[in-house]
């Protein structure tokens, strides 16, 4: 039996369902050497404001039981020079591209997507409205159900990629925003971004981060992401992109059964850049354990009894 493992996310076709996730594989280039960037499903590279940014003093990163806390602050190149000098030589190395963009303001966010829009070698776009480490914009758009909305409708205005809102899971019920974002006009959601969070040093008493707060990722979060990508499902019929602490093929075939079509994987690749590979392999080894020929026929398969409980 052939398994075929490709999938559509809104328009946009992938020969898998692995993604890369945004602001753990750089702009795809840093890893070229070592990972076949056109292996991956795609590649959803570091969040882009429309000018460069310094990021937040370290530290950015620290190690907590079964994730980590980052608050990178989105540092970043800018727009022009990742047209300029990123996506031509991810276009020729056969990546997809989704190029995941940040605001300060509805403007700026507008203004990202009309340059893309020009640009060529652009997959899709991923809106970041659930950035937790910046002061303006970000998380303020994705925790209010009008400011998704409006976010969404002004960027939808100024392009026909494909609109994928990256939604936060710092809110009580994450399936109206996906409902917010899918009556603005996206063509997908993906979810989730990092839980904020914190970490102090006892000895010091000073927060571990530098911006003292940051966003929680990792294996720590997958139960939470996996219960809002099901509620996701239950509540929009666009297609779902779930992430939050995958590690392995299991862990995003959980993700597809609950209703994602794709999945991103973002810390996992912090402990092992090559697991790219055990994913696409262990997850076709369990389609054909299974006898599923294409790997759609997963999504949103949950068993569930009468009452819609264990
Ligand atoms: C160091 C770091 C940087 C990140 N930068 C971005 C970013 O620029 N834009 C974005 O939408 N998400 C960003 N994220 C969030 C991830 O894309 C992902 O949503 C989150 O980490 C959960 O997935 P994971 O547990 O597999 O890492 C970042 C995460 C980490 C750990």
């Amino acid at each position: 039996m052939n398994v075929d493992l490709s999938v559509d996310i809104g328009g946009l076709r992938l020969a898998n369902p692995i993604i890369a996730a945004s602001g753990c594989f750089g702009y795809g280039l840093e890893y070229a050497e070592a990972v076949d960037l056109s292996a991956l499903g795609a590649i959803a590279v570091k969040g882009l404001f429309l000018d460069e940014r310094e990021g937040h003093p370290p530290a950015r990163i620290v190690e907590t039981p079964s994730g980590m806390l980052n608050a990178i602050g989105l540092q970043g190149i800018g727009v022009h020079r990742f047209v300029a000098e990123k996506l031509p030589p991810l276009q020729a190395a056969g990546a997809v591209v989704i190029v995941n963009i940040c605001g300060s303001s509805i403007e700026e966010y507008a203004e990202i997507a009309r340059v893309l829009d020009d640009a060529a070698g652009v997959g899709a776009i991923e809106l970041n409205i659930s950035c937790p480490n910046i002061k303006k914009g970000g998380m303020v758009f994705g925790c209010s159900q009008q400011g998704t909305h409006d976010v969404v409708a002004a960027v939808r205005q100024v392009t026909r990629l494909p609109l994928i809102p990256k939604l936060t899971p710092n809110v009580t019920d994450v399936a109206s925003f996906a409902i917010a974002a899918r009556d603005a006009g996206a063509d997908a959601v993906s979810l989730v971004n990092t839980f904020l969070a914190m970490a102090v040093d006892v000895e010091t008493r000073r927060p571990r981060l530098s911006n003292v707060v940051g966003g929680l990722s990792g294996p720590a979060i997958r139960p939470i992401a996996v219960r809002m990508v099901h509620e996701c499902y239950q509540a929009v019929e666009i297609p779902i992109i779930g992430m939050g602490g995958i590690m392995s093929a299991e862990d995003a075939l959980e993700f597809m059964i609950v209703g994602a079509s794709a999945v991103q994987v973002g810390t996992a690749n912090f402990v092992d850049p090559f697991i790219w590979t055990t994913l696409l392999t262990d997850l076709t080894t369990y389609l054909h354990r299974h006898q599923i020929e294409q790997v759609s026929e997963i999504v949103g398969t949950l068993a569930l009894n009468a009452k819609g409980s264990q």
